[in-house]
């Protein structure tokens, strides 16, 4: 039962070294050698907690190797993942180009049966395109009877959280039209599912639209409490109350309720464009993922917009705003789509310097943003010292145990601007604060 992960990215990564920690022997290959070298160094190209310790140990004992010799890979394995990025492509499609080099080469090496796994997040219909490469591929090498299965295996594992997804899912799906390529799936995660993780059966389409369903619906639900949280604002309502009252109908349940700067991140914003245009290539009408969409882009700017209103005037240029949090959400260093950069952009733009401070992002974002007009800190206090006003980007465990009475000290202006509601607006006040929350601005 050997495994072979392509792509040794986020999902690849997770993947691969949370099946050697079942006890699985896994090859994880990636076409680059400069990853696969920080890999074999014990390097980690990406923040995420738990997953160098798991790297390490399963390294260390044999299970987990890391190559960029996908032949041997192939050709050893009864698995073997696609798990490689598929970014948004200039129609907002998803681009499938590593995809489908991923499954030529599996064509070009494959010599026994094998299941290939699309983990990747892919459009309806990638994995019968998947098996047609790879029957080409046979084809030219003239064992066009070489068996072998395709199967959708969607990861819906959360950055920051992703080992402990992995190894307690909610569910497993696999998307599949084969008898013997499920039965094989049944018995790879069995160690999972027998601790009572359903195992869900489906046909592949149904397999494939069920991620971008699932991404899709928790971003309607997080554009809709955003929604909602201006309704709250333009009539005094607490969004926190109302979070609490709609959560506590179990047909609703708490998740995913919290309203924000909007969603960020490497799949909401691109799955949710993804399958809009996926049902438009059909005639499908998508009104409603369309407004997700819409009111997310909305969301991003609101923070931006209280501020121009607190000051009264456009020309920042007089102003420094330390901003707490870069990263798209806590517990990582992603900051794709994090509302954070569009925000300081901004801000930027306007003639404002920033004082910014993440416990885990700096680095990333000085990569995009640069150093003009942008400061970069460690110490959430120094990047506040002296500056106009505090803007909260990321809800990190360490901001929300701020000492405020040291927070109101080092600021010039006792003003936040806090697009995660870490704070209780009530105790702000009382405390001094000028404090613009998303839908407690009672
Ligand atoms: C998500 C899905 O949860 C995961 O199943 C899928 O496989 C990949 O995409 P991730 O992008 O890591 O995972 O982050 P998640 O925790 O889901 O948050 C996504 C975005 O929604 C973040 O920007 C977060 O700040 C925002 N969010 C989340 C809210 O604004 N409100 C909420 O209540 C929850």
């Amino acid at each position: 039962m050997k495994i072979c992960v392509i792509g040794a990215g986020y999902v690849g990564l997770v993947t691969g070294s949370s099946f050697s920690e079942l006890g699985y022997e896994v090859f994880c290959v990636d076409i680059n050698p400069e990853i696969i070298a920080k890999l074999k160094n014990g390097i980690i190209p990406i923040y995420e907690p738990g997953l160098e310790k798991v790297v390490k140990k399963n390294a260390e004992e044999g299970r987990l190797t890391f190559t960029t010799d996908i032949r041997k890979a192939v050709q050893t394995s009864l698995f073997i993942f696609i798990a490689v990025g598929t970014p948004s492509a200039e129609d907002h499609s998803a681009d499938l180009t590593h995809v489908f080099n991923a499954a030529e080469q599996i064509g070009s090496y494959l010599n026994n049966y094998s299941i290939i796994i699309n983990k990747s997040t892919v459009p309806i219909g990638t994995s019968k395109k998947v098996k047609e490469i790879i029957r080409l591929a046979l084809n030219r090498r003239e064992i066009a009877d070489l068996d072998f299965d395709v199967v959708s295996n969607p990861e819906f594992l959360r950055e920051g959280k992703a080992i402990i997804d992995f190894l307690n899912p909610d569910r497993i799906i696999v998307g599949s039209d084969s008898f013997q390529a499920i039965e094989l799936m049944k018995n790879l995660y069995q160690p999972i599912t027998s601790k009572d993780t359903p195992f869900l059966v489906m046909d592949l389409p149904s397999a494939e639209l069920t991620k971008y369903a699932a991404n899709a619906m928790l971003a309607a639900r997080i554009s809709f409490m955003n929604e909602i949280a201006g309704i709250s604002d333009a009539y005094g309502a607490d969004i926190q109350m109302v979070q609490e009252g709609i959560g506590m109908d179990h047909r609703i349940g708490h998740a995913f309720l919290s309203p924000g700067i909007g969603y960020g991140g490497s799949c909401f914003p691109k799955d949710v464009k993804s399958l809009i245009k996926t049902a438009s290539d059909k005639m499908v009408p998508t009104p409603l993922l369309e407004s997700v969409e819409k009111v997310n882009q909305r969301q991003r700017k609101k923070l931006f917009e209280m501020i121009i209103e607190q000051f009264g005037k456009s020309d920042l240029s007089i102003f420094t705003f330390a901003v707490w949090g870069l990263a798209f959400k806590p517990e990582t260093d992603d900051i794709r789509e994090a509302p954070s950069i569009d925000i300081i952009g901004e801000i930027v733009k306007h003639g404002a310097k920033v004082h910014a401070c993440d416990p885990a992002a700096n680095h990333k974002a000085h990569n995009v943003l640069g150093d003009a007009g942008v400061k970069y800190f460690q110490d959430p206090y120094a990047a506040i010292s002296g500056a106009d006003a505090l803007i909260i980007c990321t809800e990190w465990l360490q901001f929300q145990l701020a000492d405020l009475g040291r927070v109101k000290n080092l600021l010039r202006k006792p003003i936040i601007f806090d697009g995660r509601n870490i704070f209780d607006p009530k105790v702000m006040k009382e405390t001094g604060f000028v404090y613009k929350c998303i839908g407690r601005n009672l």
